[in-house]
């Protein structure tokens, strides 16, 4: 058979068999949101009906999705760096280095957790997603600066050793600028005061990884304790304003 004759219907072969692979999990059916599709450029959901009459004996997965590292019931915080943070390794560098500056827990805090919307959601806005997920459980200055890092990060403060970084040019291009919505909240920020917190950030933030470094989550553990009020009924389960977002990474294909 010549595979190049009819690249239309391969390429639907390997759609369906995508999709065959995808959403069969034993007895269960997972679903794509629009969000994960809209990564791919396409604006488009599973449709429930037609994945339904394709596997008539299957119920949508509501629950815990097999693919992923199983949760306990009552989630701490350490349990989502553990099963459901993509890396850790900038965290833990970025919060080593704030530690070894002799910076206090509120700072270490905010380095440790400053960039866990990208670990674990996303990367658009991430200063707020994750600032929204901390905010019940952290003090007001950590969520603030943690917030804010997504402002401040583009605007050099020479006086604490901050430059616009390197990196940015490399990925952003020399002529970037900030949204207007970045730079107002630049300038709110300025006069803030919390401002030095999140500037810490800034500053400690380690944009060139180093596979070399040695970080621990343990080495924070006393620090979380001590700084993040872990629910007793575990995150997700404690009606928190943000206990859903919470649930979500935990369950990311349940279908509602
Ligand atoms: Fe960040
Ligand atoms: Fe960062």
């Amino acid at each position: 058979m010549n595979e190049h004759a009819n690249p239309q219907s391969l390429s639907a072969r390997a759609d369906e068999l995508e999709e065959q692979m995808m959403h069969a999990l034993g007895e269960r059916i997972a679903t794509k949101s629009v969000l994960f599709n809209m990564a791919d450029g396409k604006i488009e959901m599973d449709s429930g009906p037609a994945l339904k009459a394709a596997n008539p004996d299957k119920y949508f997965l509501m629950g815990a999705d097999p693919r992923l590292p199983e949760m306990p019931d009552k989630p701490t915080l350490i349990d989502f760096f553990h099963n459901r943070f993509a890396s850790l390794n900038h965290l833990l560098q970025s919060a080593t280095h704030a530690l070894k500056g002799g910076h206090n827990e509120k700072v270490v805090l905010a380095c440790l957790l400053h960039d866990i919307g990208v670990a674990s959601f996303i990367r658009c806005d991430h200063g707020y997603w994750g600032a929204q997920m901390i905010e019940p459980y952290v003090d007001e200055e950590v969520s603030w600066a943690v917030r804010m890092h997504q402002a401040l990060r583009f605007f050099p403060d020479p006086a604490v050793g901050y430059e616009y970084p390197e990196m940015y040019i490399k990925y952003f291009g020399a002529d970037y600028k900030p949204e207007p919505y970045i730079v107002a909240e630049y300038e709110r920020a300025r006069n803030h005061k919390f401002y030095m917190t999140s500037r810490l950030i800034t500053v400690n933030d380690i944009y060139s990884f180093d596979p070399d470094a040695k970080v621990d989550l343990n080495d924070f553990v006393d620090i979380i304790g001590r700084n993040f009020k872990q629910p007793k009924e575990g995150l997700g389960f404690d009606n928190s304003p943000s206990a859903h977002m919470w649930r979500t990474l935990m369950w990311p294909t349940r279908f509602l």
